[in-house]
């Protein structure tokens, strides 16, 4: 997710593009550039690093004036942190400048026939192929020729273009990543949300995916894909700043709750190109694979719970061996591993310290380093023989949701992917497979319709200071989620614990009251979860079920039950972690916790 600027006024656009991105920072912040036209050509400056270091340049540098520009916050995804990889991107001959929000799939076959057809390239970014196919297909006619490079570009995109031979005009166009246009008077403005604008307009127009504006100071058009002019209303928004960087969302938390279906459709989607995954980013021969002995993972908190759902599902399909550790255990116990080893970390920010050490054991025990992160250029990614980056955009509230979601749609990608390569999965069964990983984001936009009746629910338990969470199989593994999720930012105390443990000793703890949330997905072990509830029933608890919605028989025995949408047991947990998200954040809200910053707590810990 990255934080896109422009203006078209009578004032100097410096100015008011570093305001509109000091307030998108929170979208991206590994790099930022404009891009301002002086009269007579394209100024651009940008580098790698904070807003505060590209102001340090502008102040420096006086000479960029102009009152027509944009600008870009970055949160990288293609190519790491860097001066070359910074937006705003240029063509060749600098006639357009152009920054991008989303991501471009089809960047690599773009970019080898403009290279092919002369063009050279100064960044590994996706968006330069932008830039290029615009001065690709240049008839003079600016808007034409953003149309026509539209129409090559599959995937993601919020885009703002200016053009050194029209330079009246910003050009925006947009396809499944949020642009609006601010409507002032004598100045307009394209920003990624509403935050960056607020302080000078209150007047918006949202952008529709293949919407084409054009955007001069003193008048907007806007157009669809075969130009024929729209007429759009424009919206009076009435909320303060700080909701405004919520997208209207009372906390970051929830904001990225319902954030999870975008952030998995944008770890996936580029990743599956006609039925068939393709994860250029990890390269592992068949025959590594096969000698390949033992899988270890290693991570902390959320992290680590997706690695015990890994390890079900890495089991299940690649039939090898896997082991999963908290990292600051791995790295004391002396671990067995060896050059056929292989170390999955996992890490939404990629700089966790214990999860870093555990990697660098691994590599002086020989082992091959696979990472799963979701901030490029971070320490564990840098250390990694192979990194699949999570496009789940910055996190912003310390308890993980829409990370820990995409860290999972990672797993079952690189599961499928390397199970077929090992000839563990039939053809019948990839293809079921790909539909149903195609069929999460939908299945997640569904379960989080659920957020009004876990709400009502909710009101009725937070005032409880025991929960227990219990599940088999996969469910124990969502549970051990659900548990940290509730601890973390509401302080209730709750436990996770495997359903079919409880009776060797822990059911003591059960009394009248108690609520018990109990997921039961796993078609294998379902009667034995129903048995389990029957248990702590019995000894007056109240039991919450997360369970899928023709499962009559546990909604009976349940005293309140959240049904999850049907999909392949394998990848339930990101359908029946949603529900326990919810019912934490609720929960924690009732409570009037700080949801975003926990006390005690860090979005990322960098110490032992
Ligand atoms: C999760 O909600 C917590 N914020 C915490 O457990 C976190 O998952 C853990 O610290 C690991 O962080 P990482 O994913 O950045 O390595």
């Amino acid at each position: 997710m990255c934080g896109i600027m422009g203006y078209a006024g009578k004032k100097e656009a410096i100015e008011l593009l570093l305001n509109g991105l000091e307030r998108l920072e929170y979208r991206g912040y590994d790099s930022a550039g404009v891009a301002v036209y002086d009269g007579k050509e394209l100024k651009v400056s940008k580098a790698k690093g904070r807003l505060k270091i590209l102001k340090r340049i502008l102040v420096n540098n006086k000479k960029i004036k102009g009152r027509i520009g944009i600008g870009h916050t970055r949160w990288a995804t293609h190519g790491k942190p860097s001066d070359k990889n910074s937006h705003p991107h240029t063509s060749t001959s600098e006639k357009f400048a152009v920054v991008h929000n989303g991501i471009i799939e089809n960047y690599a076959s773009i970019k080898s026939f403009l290279i092919n057809s002369g063009k050279n390239f100064s960044s590994e970014t996706d968006t330069e192929v932008i830039a290029q196919l615009l001065e690709y297909y240049d008839n003079g006619n600016t808007l034409e020729t953003v149309i026509r490079t539209l129409k090559d570009l599959e995937g993601s995109y919020a885009i703002g273009i200016i053009c050194k031979d029209n330079p009246e005009e910003i050009i925006a166009a947009k396809k499944d990543n949020p642009l609006i246009i601010g409507v002032g008077k004598n100045e307009n403005f394209i920003a990624s949300d509403i935050t960056a604008i607020i302080s000078k307009t209150r007047n918006i127009i949202r952008l529709k995916d293949g919407e084409i504006a054009t955007i001069k100071s003193n008048e907007i058009s806007i157009y669809n894909m075969n130009k024929d002019a729209i007429k759009k209303d424009i919206q009076q928004i009435n909320w303060d700043i700080s909701a405004a960087e919520k997208c209207g969302y009372e906390h970051f938390m929830l904001k990225e709750i319902m954030e999870q279906p975008e952030a998995i459709n944008n770890t996936i989607s580029p990743r599956i190109k006609n039925g068939r995954i393709i994860l250029d980013e990890i390269n592992f021969s068949t025959e590594y694979l096969k000698k390949m002995n033992k899988i270890f993972i290693v991570a902390c908190g959320s992290a680590y719970h997706v690695g015990c759902v890994a390890k079900y599902v890495i089991e299940k399909i690649l039939r090898k061996p896997v082991e999963v550790d908290i990292a600051s255990e791995f790295r004391y116990r002396d671990p067995i591993v060896d050059k056929n080893s292989l170390v999955i970390a996992i890490s939404q920010s990629g700089e966790t310290a214990d999860t870093l050490a555990a990697l660098r054991k691994s590599k002086q025990l020989g082992a091959r380093i696979l990472s799963i992160v979701n901030v490029v250029g971070s320490s564990i990614a840098i250390e990694s023989d192979d990194v699949f980056y999570t496009w789940a955009g910055p996190e912003i509230a310390v308890a993980t949701t829409k990370a820990y979601s995409a860290q999972l749609a990672a797993i079952y990608l690189i599961c499928i992917c390397l199970g077929e390569k090992l000839g563990k999965i039939s053809d019948i069964d990839y293809d079921k497979y790909i539909s149903e990983i195609l069929s999460i984001p939908q299945k997640v936009q569904e379960t989080l319709a659920l957020a009004n009746t876990i709400k009502e629910f909710s009101k009725e338990k937070y005032r409880l200071k025991n929960i227990f969470f219990i599940g088999r199989n996969l469910d124990y593994a969502v549970s051990m989620e659900g548990s940290l999720k509730l601890k973390e930012i509401s302080y209730v105390h709750a436990e996770a614990y495997a359903a079919g443990e409880l009776k060797h000793g822990t059911i003591s703890l059960v009394e009248d009251g108690t609520l018990v949330v109990a997921t039961a997905t796993q078609k294998s072990v379902l009667c034995k979860t129903i048995s389990n509830i029957e248990e702590v029933k019995a000894r007056g608890a109240q039991v919450l079920g997360i369970t899928t919605k023709n499962n009559l028989n546990l909604q009976k025995i349940c005293d309140f039950a959240f049904n999850i949408p049907e999909i392949c047991d394998l990848m339930k947990p990101s359908l029946s972690v949603l529900p326990l998200q919810l019912f934490s954040y609720f929960i924690a809200m009732l409570r009037g916790c700080d949801i975003d910053k926990p006390r005690n707590l860090a979005k990322s810990v960098t110490i032992e």
